[in-house]
């Protein structure tokens, strides 16, 4: 459905947990994590029982996330379910890479239809500073394994931060070239920690990459239907990506609403605003009432995120980007 700017609504991020194997300096507070009680977790059935509710608010694209979504052990019996409701036409995952190595067969046999990676550098003493867990190697062979699985639609992204990868996106962007792996570049958010950090502009990042490979040129077909714009570099195979929401924002054409893992219905990343579907979910609510209850927050989507920090006190692994 349409919200009150226009904007067509037909895709959805699940943060099926907030718990995580890694501690990104960006996402994570930097004092104790605090996380959920298990009881606060929306249940896998609770989680069908919205997802029953998304086609037919015109939404036909879920992408789980987390937290890191592989710590929920089980997250392939989910995504299983999930290809089975009528009028989801696509399932996807993004993950921190470090459990999928082992798990990439299940996640295949479940159906999934693409899965994104996160990986900011790789170098092993920049991973372990900045995620505070020396597991590089476990996402590199999650990587391999990505590569070589039948999984359709595969990427990588990667926030460019001067204090850590500042130098190394051409490194990370060729990732890329021999490979059908997309390599997509995403602007620091000024959402939780974010701000702390010196973010690169989608124009610095590309002057790096032209300086190390040659002029770009807009990618030709369609990859994806987010906000990112692909780009081919000469002799690449597979195109690198830039998602800019500070250069260029893309409120207006922005598609998505949010699921967190403690079933908060998030109409913007940069708002708190929203509805609280797990207490309609456990309260008895029927159909009818979720159905109204999504489509009054589709309709509340604010029009534009605020030029500064977040008026959001949620950080990162608890909405899952
Ligand atoms: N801005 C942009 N991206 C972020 N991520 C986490 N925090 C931020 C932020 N403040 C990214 C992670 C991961 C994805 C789920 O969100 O690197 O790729
Ligand atoms: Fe975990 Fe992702 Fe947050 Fe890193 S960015 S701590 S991998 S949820």
């Amino acid at each position: 459905m349409k919200d009150k700017y226009e904007r067509n609504i037909d895709y959805i991020r699940i943060s099926v947990t907030d718990r995580c194997n890694l501690r990104c300096r960006y996402c994570m507070p930097d004092e104790q994590v605090p996380v959920l009680p298990d009881g606060e977790l929306l249940s896998f059935e609770e989680i069908e029982r919205v997802c029953r509710i998304l086609p037919k608010v015109g939404i036909r694209r879920i992408k789980l996330t987390g937290g890191e979504p592989l710590m929920r052990k089980d997250i392939a019996e989910l995504i299983t379910r999930l290809k089975k409701v009528e009028g989801i036409e696509q399932v996807t995952l993004t993950t921190n890479g470090t459990l999928l190595a082992d798990r990439i067969k299940e996640l295949e046999a479940a159906g999934i239809d693409g899965i994104n990676v996160s990986l900011d550098t790789l170098d092993p003493e920049r991973f372990g500073h900045l995620t505070q867990r020396r597991r590089l190697e476990d996402v590199l062979r999650g990587i391999k394994a990505l590569q070589t699985s039948d999984i359709p639609r595969i990427k990588l992204n990667c926030v460019p931060m001067e204090e850590i990868n500042g130098d190394e996106l051409a490194r990370l962007a060729a990732l890329a070239k021999d490979s059908r792996l997309a390599v997509r570049f995403i602007e620091m958010m000024p959402v939780g920690n974010g701000q702390q950090w010196t973010m690169i502009p989608e124009q610095t990042v590309k002057d790096r990459l032209t300086a190390a490979f040659g002029p770009m040129t807009p990618a030709k077909g369609s990859f994806g239907s987010g906000p990112a714009a692909y780009y081919m570099l000469p002799g690449f195979r597979s195109p690198v990506g830039f998602i800019s929401a500070m250069s260029h924002m893309f409120c207006s054409s922005c598609n998505r609403i949010r699921l967190t893992p403690d079933g908060f219905l998030k109409s913007c990343l940069f708002f708190g605003g929203g509805t609280d579907l797990k207490h309609l979910l456990r309260s008895g609510a029927d159909e009818e009432l979720l159905d109204a209850a999504v489509r009054e927050t589709i309709w509340e989507k604010p029009r534009q995120h605020p030029d500064g920090q977040a008026e959001e006190n949620r950080k990162m692994y608890q909405i899952g980007g």
